[in-house]
């Protein structure tokens, strides 16, 4: 167990879920920011790390680090080319430091649904997106699902105007602070782990994000209701830093990257249950879940879509056709 893990354990933090690992084991420290056991994400590392654990013993072990323990995802990537931490799985909003291309992602109603993400992300456009980082010495090893963003404030919001004038948390991404200029919003970006905070005391009026985010952070209990908006994807992309992979033996490298691949597989078939099961928690719980008309939801629409314009120059007019394909 790694000094840190010990300290965190001796601290008391919860959900922290590092394995004893072995001397001559090599460690690969894993970095998130949401809970392990009722977010797509979450499970997902959990059960990376279970199966690294088993079937690499003695070779590798893996320690996960839930719930912003360790890092925040503005702290995560500069900490992994410092060799700090070896794989994360932060948003795709979370990259544009290291490249415009991922922006495609944050674009208002680019996709249809989660099936739609996913077809993309495993055509030969998305799947070479993956390289995109490496002259930075980012290597992108798979995409994870989360799912389709909802929006929520401390009043009802139905049609875009409801959204005037309110502040917003946005994660740190310029296509999320145009979407929310358009709504003629106040966004304003900050980490995921101070969002209830600043919803609580009234820093910010609302939030963007998807079922099983906002019931794991419980936005909904310091908010009016949540619209069933569907209006973006927020999904993940698990990776490392290039000259740790490019290190690695061939055969550890083919055996992480095999386990890697299945769980994606297992996990991302699973991700929509995960936020449908959040959804219903919500409002189990009290929160209130309001829908759209379809009147309603083309208003959203006619609103947000002028945003792609600003961007298609960063994304390309092929990716955008290309995405559009799938939907
Ligand atoms: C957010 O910052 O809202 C999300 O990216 C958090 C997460 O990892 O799901």
């Amino acid at each position: 167990t790694s000094v840190i893990a010990t300290a965190l354990l001796l601290a008391g933090l919860s959900g922290a879920a590092q394995a004893d690992c072995d001397d001559g084991e090599m460690v690969i420290k894993f970095s998130h920011v949401t809970n392990t056991d009722k977010h797509p994400k979450g499970i997902a590392a959990s059960l990376l790390q279970k199966r690294v654990n088993e079937e690499m013993n003695g070779v590798a072990c893996m320690e996960v680090f839930p719930n912003s323990v360790l890092y925040d995802d503005d702290k995560v990537l500069e900490a992994m080319l410092n060799g700090d931490v070896q794989m994360a799985a932060p948003s795709l909003s979370k990259f544009e430091t290291f490249t415009k291309k991922y922006r495609i992602f944050d674009l208002p109603f680019m996709f249809k649904n989660i099936d739609s993400v996913d077809a993309f992300q495993n055509s030969e456009a998305g799947q070479s997106m993956l390289n995109s980082m490496n002259k930075r010495g980012l290597q992108g090893l798979g995409f994870w699902h989360n799912g389709m963003k909802q929006i929520s404030a401390n009043k009802p919001l139905e049609l875009p105007g409801d959204a005037a004038g309110l502040k917003f948390r946005v994660q740190p991404s310029d296509v999320l602070v145009a979407q929310f200029d358009a709504l003629k919003a106040s966004p304003q970006k900050m980490a995921f782990s101070e969002v209830y905070g600043a919803l609580q005391t009234g820093v910010v009026d609302g939030q963007e994000n998807t079922w099983s985010n906002v019931y794991g952070q419980k936005f909904f209990e310091v908010q009016d209701g949540t619209t069933e908006s569907n209006h973006g994807v927020l999904d993940y992309l698990v990776v490392t830093g290039s000259d740790w992979w490019e290190g690695l033996d061939a055969p550890v490298r083919d055996q992480l990257a095999t386990i890697l691949k299945e769980v994606t597989e297992t996990r991302n078939a699973e991700s929509t249950r995960v936020n449908e099961e959040a959804k219903a928690a919500i409002i189990a719980a009290g929160g209130v879940v309001r829908e759209l008309t379809d009147e309603q939801r083309a208003a959203w629409v006619e609103v947000l879509k002028p945003v792609w314009e600003q961007f298609e120059g960063d994304v390309g007019a092929d990716m955008i056709e290309a995405a559009q394909s799938f939907n």
